[in-house]
């Protein structure tokens, strides 16, 4: 009884860790859903674990309001160490900034979603579509997406990028 009690106990740390790392998203994986460029990694691993990448890609803010997101994250108990600070601020400034593009060729279900003011279903369309066949290349290849009404994103046009890094 004793016994079985102690050997419960020793493994119990590990359960626990084991726990929270299934609960956490992978920095690799994630960093693939977000602007290629200087501070991409750092900000997958320090922002996309609670939620994925797409709960603030999603979004487009100004400098300022992503410092706000950053001091309302730390409410919430992420913890970003000193050094980590300004460079996050940066990348998200200027590739989720007020006038920032949509990648298409890395942009997650919600980001398209909601920029393209897409269905849930029609945006997975696209990254469906994008997984299968690979990079968009020009606006006429949303044409092939099985189930998307072009006419809707027409006017979003100039929002698109294409670019495949
Ligand atoms: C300790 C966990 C944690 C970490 C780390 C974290 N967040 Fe969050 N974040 C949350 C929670 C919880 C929510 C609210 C629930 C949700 O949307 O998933 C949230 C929501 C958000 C939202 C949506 C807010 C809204 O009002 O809709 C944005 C934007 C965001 N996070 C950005 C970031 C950024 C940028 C980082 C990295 C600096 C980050 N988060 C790191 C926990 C975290």
């Amino acid at each position: 009884m004793m016994e079985s009690l102690m050997t419960r106990w020793r493994w119990a740390p590990l359960a626990l860790a084991s726990t929270l790392l299934a609960a956490g998203f992978k920095a690799e994986e994630q960093a693939k859903f977000l602007a290629a460029g200087e501070g991409q990694m750092l900000v997958a691993k320090r922002c996309a674990n609670c939620h994925t990448a797409g709960t603030f890609t999603k979004v487009r803010k100004s400098e300022q309001a992503w410092e706000d997101v950053m001091a309302d994250m730390a409410n919430r108990g992420a913890e970003i160490p000193e050094d980590d600070y300004d460079p996050i601020v940066a990348y998200l400034a200027k590739n989720y900034g007020p006038s920032a593009k949509l990648h298409v060729n890395r942009a997650p279900v919600e980001e398209i979603g909601k920029l393209l003011a897409l269905s849930k279903e029609q945006a997975k369309a696209v990254v469906a579509y994008r997984d299968a066949n690979g990079a968009f290349r020009t606006f006429e290849d949303f044409a092939k997406v099985p189930g998307l009404d072009v006419s809707k994103i027409e006017a979003k046009r100039d929002l698109l990028a294409f670019t495949t890094q």
